[in-house]
């Protein structure tokens, strides 16, 4: 989709988008519409049940002698409460239903009264980020009926006094959105074709854009002693793969970085802890916290924030075999702590163990963040609404829980402590790698936590509910790959990363 940011124009062509307050009192653009259409929305307002609220919609189809084909009135709610994520949600709302209208162009002519906090840039650049972020479709499979899933609308202008100013806040907004699309794509690849040699390939690519890109094989890897994360591989055709990811926007300045490390478990099938028929479905997405990070990483290169970031993300499959790891193994992660493995399908702690103790050793972060699609228990309490957060610093924990409200990616915080630390003890190896039969995603992130050093501030994410959803496209999240996690570790790091 294409942006402009211009002035009001006298004359809109295409779909023409103006707003009503509650009550459906028109906003003075709203009125402008009305009267160049020789008074239709007011007359359509006494013959509808509108009533402004947040993104309800009237659309009339243009009378002759303007140059808009339609008009839609679309709901503000009270001006007060009008948000930078309102924002965005009415954007995707309006451009939901155009999308494949058979409209090509859209006008956004959005004017909040006094009351409203949000600035006049920063409410156009939002409105194109829902815009954009509601246009995403994933159709790399589809071979039939193609037309009806085409596109039709193309270009969208979002009519704003300033438009030097919004042109600037949308070319970082743009370029998150560009990694929330490549993390969705990443997410709904399928596990035949993304493999981890092929996820690899695709982080490659960031090379271009000043990203320093290092892929790890398995002898470089059994080299280094991550014999958590092969383990997981083993059983696999596919070879396993470590990524490292490295962004320096500090010009010079070489400070510690911040690290993001993705679970990018290419396929889950639990390996000969097999999972269920209905259990399996859905897990090629299980590299979503690899994605994310992979996508933040793109956003971050795209917009050259002056921040230090290293992402790594650890891609392997989970796969049964003859030479698949057997519940009972004990094998030693790269830190030297050994793990007995009693459930081959708690895997993903496994991996970021490894990819956790790498970046440490080789990177010395600040602060780190992991993100994984941990456990289903995290579903069980969350549901799809929250990402799961666990942490040894509150400083931390505060800024990913502010970072996620503004984002529409919020993150709710979760208990630790030695109590829960006890119940992954083993009867012969440092660690087991499941607790019991309760807290289990406590007891995971208890796992997590001893591959942190002392020391360092550590922030876990367990997106297993939020990374894909199954559900009807939502506003801002279509079906399957959500892309969770890009804005909210973009965000974190605008607001406290940066120089
Ligand atoms: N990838 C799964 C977690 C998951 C489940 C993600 C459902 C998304 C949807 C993870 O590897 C797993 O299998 N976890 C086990 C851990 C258990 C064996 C201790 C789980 O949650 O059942
Ligand atoms: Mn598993
Ligand atoms: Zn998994």
């Amino acid at each position: 989709m294409q942006f402009s940011f211009a002035a009001p124009s006298a004359s809109t062509s295409g779909a023409w988008v103006v707003g009503a307050l509650a009550d459906g009192v028109l906003t003075p653009a709203a009125l402008r519409a009305d009267k160049a259409a020789g008074g239709i929305l007011t007359r359509a307002l006494k013959t509808s049940r509108f009533k402004g609220k947040p993104n309800e919609i009237l659309e009339i189809i243009a009378p002759d002698g303007i140059k808009a084909t339609r008009l839609l009135l679309v709901g503000l709610g009270k001006p007060q409460g009008f948000t930078a994520a309102k924002a965005e949600i009415l954007a995707a709302t309006v451009t939901g239903r155009l999308l494949t209208s058979g409209e090509t162009t859209a006008t956004f002519e959005i004017d909040l009264p006094k009351g409203a906090k949000l600035k006049a840039p920063a409410l156009a650049a939002h409105l194109a980020l829902g815009a954009q972020l509601r246009s995403y479709q994933f159709t790399t499979y589809r071979r039939k009926n193609l037309d009806d899933f085409k596109q039709t609308l193309k270009t969208v202008t979002i009519a704003t006094p300033d438009g030097a100013a919004a042109k600037r806040s949308w070319a970082s907004l743009s370029a998150v959105a560009e990694g929330v699309f490549l993390a969705r794509n990443l997410v709904n690849e399928p596990p035949n074709i993304l493999t981890p040699a092929e996820f690899a390939r695709r982080a490659k690519v960031l090379t271009k854009l000043g990203v320093k890109v290092t892929v790890l094989n398995e002898a470089d890897m059994k080299k280094l002693g991550m014999n958590a994360l092969l383990g997981v591989g083993q059983g696999s055709e596919v070879e396993s793969h470590v990524v490292a990811m490295e962004w320096n926007g500090t010009r010079g300045k070489t400070k510690a970085p911040i690290a993001l490390v993705g679970k990018g478990v290419c396929f889950d099938s639990g390996g000969l802890s097999l999972k269920t028929g209905a259990g399996m479905m859905g897990m090629k997405g299980d590299m979503g916290g690899a994605a994310a990070v992979t996508g933040t990483m793109l956003a971050l290169a795209t917009r050259k924030a002056r921040a230090h970031v290293v992402g790594v993300i650890g891609l392997v499959e989970n796969m049964p075999d003859g030479k698949a790891q057997r519940p009972d193994d004990v094998v030693e992660s790269m830190s030297g702590q050994t793990i007995e493995i009693l459930n081959t399908d708690a895997e993903g702690r496994l991996v970021l163990a490894d990819a956790l103790w790498y970046t440490q050793e080789k990177y010395k972060p600040s602060a780190i963040i992991d993100l994984a699609t941990l456990t289903g228990a995290i579903i069980a309490a969350l549901g799809g609404e929250y990402a799961g957060l666990f942490s040894n610093n509150d400083k931390l924990s505060n800024q990913l829980t502010a970072a996620g409200t503004e984002e529409g990616e919020p993150v709710w915080r979760f208990p630790m402590g030695n109590g829960y630390d006890k119940l992954i003890k083993s009867k012969i190896a440092d660690m087991k790698n499941i607790g019991g039969p309760f807290a289990g995603s406590i007891t995971a992130a208890q796992f997590l936590q001893r591959f942190v050093k002392e020391g360092t501030a550590w922030a876990h994410l367990d997106i297993a509910g939020v990374a894909w959803q199954d559900g009807e496209q939502k506003p801002l999240m279509p079906t399957w790959g959500t892309g969770w996690g890009v804005r909210v570790l973009n965000r974190l790091i605008a607001d406290n990363y940066e120089t």
